[in-house]
């Protein structure tokens, strides 16, 4: 069987980059890039990445699939003005490489970024996501994931305009978390293996 692990990572070794980036082109053509259309010119996607793990609201979560960098989720956090909006989060570039799906990788990661939240004292985790995307809304509303709102232009892919989803879940409260309070120094196992 498979062997599928979920971490947070604040660097990346230049073998995980490479797989990073393979995994976020082999997405992009099967037509999964969360945004890109086509794979970028060489060297784009590498600083990305790279500049992902620079950027302080975002936490990024790796899938390895038998220990390979298979896909990704981000965490986001409000900016410090946002004091309206300082409950909740987002959760932005979830995906998984064509080779690795049907593993369970994406629920896994899903479940890492939701758990990290909580574990921040967030209350609602949010995100977007285009309707032909199925398999993803699937995902989402097997988890509890409820859309409040659609978006009749939210993309255009191949000159075609398509809607999209938005969706919210409250994530029950975890008992002693305080927000700003988990600090995760080592690459830990951040969810049990699910299939
Ligand atoms: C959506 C995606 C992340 C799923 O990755 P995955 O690792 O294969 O998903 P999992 O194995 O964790 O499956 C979890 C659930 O997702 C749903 N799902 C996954 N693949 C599916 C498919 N082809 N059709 C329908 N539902 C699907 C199912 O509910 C599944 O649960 P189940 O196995 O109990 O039926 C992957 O297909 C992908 O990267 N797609 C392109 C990028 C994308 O759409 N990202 C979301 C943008 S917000």
């Amino acid at each position: 069987m498979a062997e599928t692990f979920v971490e947070i990572v604040d660097q990346l070794s230049d073998e995980d980059i490479a797989d990073l980036v393979d995994s976020t082109e082999t997405a992009i053509v099967d037509g999964g890039g969360f945004g890109w259309l086509k794979p970028p010119p060489q060297g784009v996607l590498e600083r990305f990445w790279r500049g992902v793990l620079l950027v302080p609201e975002r936490t990024l979560f790796i899938g390895r699939l038998d220990g390979r960098v298979a896909g990704s989720a981000q965490l986001i956090r409000p900016p410090k003005n946002n004091e309206a909006q300082a409950f909740a989060v987002s959760i932005t570039t979830n995906f998984v490489a064509p080779w690795a799906r049907g593993h369970g990788l994406a629920r896994d990661l899903t479940v890492a970024v939701e758990n990290e939240a909580r574990n921040l004292g967030f209350r609602f985790l949010n995100l977007d996501v285009r309707d032909s995307q199925t398999a993803a809304i699937q995902l989402y509303e097997s988890l509890g994931y409820e859309r409040w709102g659609t978006n009749p232009n939210y993309a255009t892919v191949g000159g075609k305009i398509i809607s999209g989803g938005y969706y919210t879940k409250r994530l029950a409260a975890r008992r002693g978390a305080r927000r700003g309070q988990t600090a995760i120094d080592a690459p830990v196992k951040l969810t049990e293996t699910t299939k």
